[in-house]
């Protein structure tokens, strides 16, 4: 398998995998009933900062060069840069989501409700199925 393109997988599988454990860790950390709570905050940033966000830097700096090096245009490529749009305000959506935890253990508070945590899960799991769809079954090509 040539390198960029296994780089993409490698990268991406990262990606995806941290964006459907993140909004779970978050959730874990509004556990009010845990003593592990400030621990599990601490590991979403760290993990947010040092794995998935230079995962999905990496996943989408290699699927431009293949996109280039391989000069594609085609339908499903403009459908799957928009899957991965949503992939991408997933992430932002995590980060959001790790600031409010850590401001709600500063203040002490309860955090309200795991809703928000719950949607970015599942909206990540959308967008990640669509996204492999779109490039594994390349429809109107
Ligand atoms: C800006 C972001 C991205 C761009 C520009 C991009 C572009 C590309 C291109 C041009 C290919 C080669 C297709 C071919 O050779 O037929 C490819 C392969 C692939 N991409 Fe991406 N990609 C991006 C992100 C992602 C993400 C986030 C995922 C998964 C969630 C993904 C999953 C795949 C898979 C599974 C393949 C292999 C397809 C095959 O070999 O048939 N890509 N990508």
């Amino acid at each position: 398998m040539p390198l960029l393109k296994l780089l993409h997988f490698a990268a991406l599988l990262c990606w995806c995998g941290a964006l459907l454990y993140l909004p779970a860790l978050v959730a874990a950390a509004g556990d009010e009933n845990s003593q592990y709570r400030v621990d599990r905050a601490w590991m979403a940033r760290q993990l947010f900062i040092v794995f998935a966000t230079p995962a999905a830097l990496v996943a989408i700096g290699t699927g431009t060069a293949l996109f280039l090096r391989d000069g594609i245009v085609a339908p499903w490529l403009v459908l799957k840069l928009v899957a991965v749009a949503g992939m991408t305000i997933c992430h932002i959506g995590c980060g959001g989501l790790i600031l409010r935890i850590e401001r709600h253990l500063e203040l002490d508070q309860p955090p309200a409700g795991i809703w928000l945590s719950v949607t970015t899960g599942i909206l990540s799991a959308v967008f990640i199925g669509a996204t492999l769809w779109l490039v594994l079954a390349k429809p109107g090509v």
